[in-house]
């Protein structure tokens, strides 16, 4: 046998032996923050391939490290595609945090630990102003948004995040292995900062398991929907997608329904409504637009504003109880562009006044963003737009919210194509919140 065909022999039964030990996957990976709805609380979810216990360790910043564990679990996901691939998402909740303090973590088990991270812990009570990113459709192939995203969220720049559906392009894309990718791709945020989020008709494979199994948020709806408070503000984030996958349950509708009319009920008792006057919705497709696709939004009969009425029973859409329970502003993605509205209800337009729109608008506001990057590019505009329709950028990018108070609001466009150009930015100013303020 000559020289190289021992050595061919050598290496074959060398790369066999090699292949024939099990790749160890028990390192974390796909790190994010989630907050709980529940003050002092914070959930850190990750991601193993094999299993592993659930454990983070932490201490405040400056303090000795990791001198505080707390112990959780995981679920096992297996995703829908040919492959059922297996993934353990494990799940652990801090509690007993102290507002505002920086927090010091890393997450795993003696099997594999994550990297350092750190976030802050949610300030107490309603006399802070909490600044936010906002942004729909954000994929693992053109994010063109992501680079400034992350450092501005590094330079501390958001105290949450909100992920307005749509995410990866698709998460159960070659066996959830996209969803994977662009869950590491978002650690560099998402570790850091809460990342919260709503549905899109792009999660919607096998009902939605990828986003139902990958995200935290808070209640028991399997982050369908939910609300949560911070500072002067309540914040609803709900499932546009009831209205358009019927095949997951018509059900859902009316569940979801019922519910955000008892959230709304509740977050308009006065006692609460005096300390937290901004009610905020977040959903994925808008009930207006005026992109020149074939949309929901660009039809008059819109389900998510009127409802279906090819269902049995009818289905109610969303822009009269939202109207009726004075909600402040709606943040819509789903359409590839930014779009700025003035105050509207049933197609006509409320402004405070004809000089300043949006001080005691008498109609909620809505904003779509829905342009922070993806492999399906830009949507574009029909040449005129209705009077409802303020301002629109096909720019990409994404919007920065401050909650200033319980009266101010400031919302302002940022161009990624333009260098984080600022190219849009309103106050909204209320005096009186609740449906009062429509009259
Ligand atoms: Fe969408």
């Amino acid at each position: 046998m000559d020289l190289v065909w021992r050595l061919c022999i050598f290496s074959c039964f060398g790369v066999h032996l090699v292949l024939g030990v099990p790749p160890i996957a028990t390192q974390p990976e796909q790190v994010h923050i989630s907050y709980p709805g529940v003050p002092q609380s914070m959930v850190i979810t990750w991601t193993t391939f094999d299993k592993a216990e659930s454990w983070v360790e932490y201490g405040v910043w400056g303090g000795k490290l990791f001198e505080l564990t707390a112990k959780g679990s995981y679920t096992l996901f297996e995703d829908g595609g040919k492959e059922k691939r297996k993934l353990h998402i494990h799940r652990v909740t801090l509690t007993d945090l102290k507002p505002g303090s920086t927090y010091v973590y890393h997450c795993g088990s003696s099997d594999g630990w994550s990297e350092m991270f750190y976030f802050t812990a949610m300030k107490s009570g309603t006399e802070w102003s909490p600044k936010f990113a906002l942004f729909g459709d954000l994929g693992n192939e053109n994010p063109q948004s992501l680079a400034r995203l992350q450092k501005e969220t590094q330079m501390g720049m958001y105290d949450i995040i909100l992920h307005i559906g749509d995410f990866a392009y698709d998460m159960d894309e070659d066996n959830a292995r996209i969803g994977d990718e662009f869950m590491r791709q978002i650690q560099a945020i998402a570790a850091y900062v809460p990342y919260m989020t709503c549905p899109g008709n792009h999660e919607n494979a096998y009902n939605f398991s990828n986003y139902k199994n990958r995200f935290s948020m808070p209640g028991d709806t399997e982050s369908l929907w939910y609300s949560w408070n911070i500072g002067p503000a309540h914040i609803i984030s709900f499932s546009t997608e009831v209205y358009f996958y019927l095949e997951y349950g018509l059900d859902l509708i009316f569940s979801q329904y019922k519910w955000l009319k008892k959230d709304l009920e509740e977050a308009n008792k006065p006692e609460n409504r005096k300390i937290r006057p901004w009610i905020i919705t977040m959903a994925h497709r808008p009930m207006y637009c005026s992109n020149d696709d074939k949309d929901d939004c660009t039809k008059f009969e819109s389900y998510v504003r009127l409802g279906r009425n090819d269902t049995k029973p009818p289905a109610p859409g969303l822009e009269n109880l939202f109207y009726l329970f004075g909600v402040d502003l709606e943040l819509w993605a789903h359409e590839h562009t930014y779009e700025r509205l003035w105050p509207v209800y049933g197609f006509k337009v409320f402004n405070g006044s004809r000089e300043e729109p949006y001080v005691n608008p008498k109609a909620p506001v809505h904003i779509i963003t829905g342009s922070a990057g993806c492999r399906e590019k830009h949507d574009g505009f029909i040449p005129k737009p209705r009077d409802w329709s303020a301002f629109r950028s096909t720019d990409y990018g994404y919007t920065r919210m401050q909650v200033l108070n319980s009266t101010h609001i400031y919302l302002e466009q940022v161009s990624d194509d333009q260098n984080g150009k600022v190219i849009d930015g309103i106050w909204i100013v209320k005096q009186e919140h609740g449906i009062a303020s429509w009259l």
